[in-house]
């Protein structure tokens, strides 16, 4: 384990077991249809690559960058748009691939953004999920795991573009982040 974690909560073979039935859930929910995966970066990159590997329909793939107006997240769900897609999504069945949601403002805003584009369907699809947290009431279809509130690092979650490349999901020691 990574010294600056306080304790492992996934490790990769959970996660990827986990993937491949999310996967499997969803191909079966979209048979005979496309799904549009818009990923929000950086984070969601990593739940990305397996699970569109995992799938048995065919799908296009697509990206955003958000951009907060806050830093410190002293205002979550105070964000921008930095990177738009590069495809029109009308008409489409989009999956929007997130990281974490947390308060669930974040995702407000881009579903609000991304509905007003007129794709055929907006689903939401996150790897982790601190419901306990939500501000917002946010449709989340597809999750691959409920988490407590506690900061988490790995499997593409960074604390200051750190821990990404983590293989496992894991606590990060509050001394961390209170230096
Ligand atoms: P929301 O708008 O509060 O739902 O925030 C979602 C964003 O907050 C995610 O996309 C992450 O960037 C960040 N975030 C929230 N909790 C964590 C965590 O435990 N670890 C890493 N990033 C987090």
């Amino acid at each position: 384990m990574h010294e600056d974690l306080e304790k492992v909560l996934f490790t990769r073979e959970q996660i990827l077991h986990r993937i491949r039935e999310l996967a499997e859930e969803i191909s079966g929910d979209y048979q005979g249809r496309e799904v549009m995966l818009v990923t929000v970066l950086k984070g969601a990159v990593f739940f990305l690559t397996h699970l569109a590997q995992s799938l048995t329909i065919p799908a296009r793939l697509d990206f955003l960058g958000i951009a907060s107006f806050s830093p410190g997240r002293a205002l979550p769900g105070v964000v921008r748009i930095a990177k738009d897609l590069d495809q029109d999504i009308q008409g489409m069945d989009v999956l929007v691939v997130e990281d974490i949601v947390d308060t669930g403002l974040t995702l407000r805003y881009l579903l609000n953004v991304l509905s007003g584009r007129q794709p055929n369907s907006l689903v939401v699809c996150t790897f982790l999920d601190k419901a306990t947290r939500r501000l917002v009431d946010i449709p989340v279809k597809y999750r691959c795991f409920e988490i407590p509130d506690r900061f988490v690092v790995g499997f593409g979650l960074d604390y200051d573009q750190r821990y990404r490349t983590l293989p496992c999901v894991g606590i990060l020691k509050s001394q961390i982040y209170q230096k």
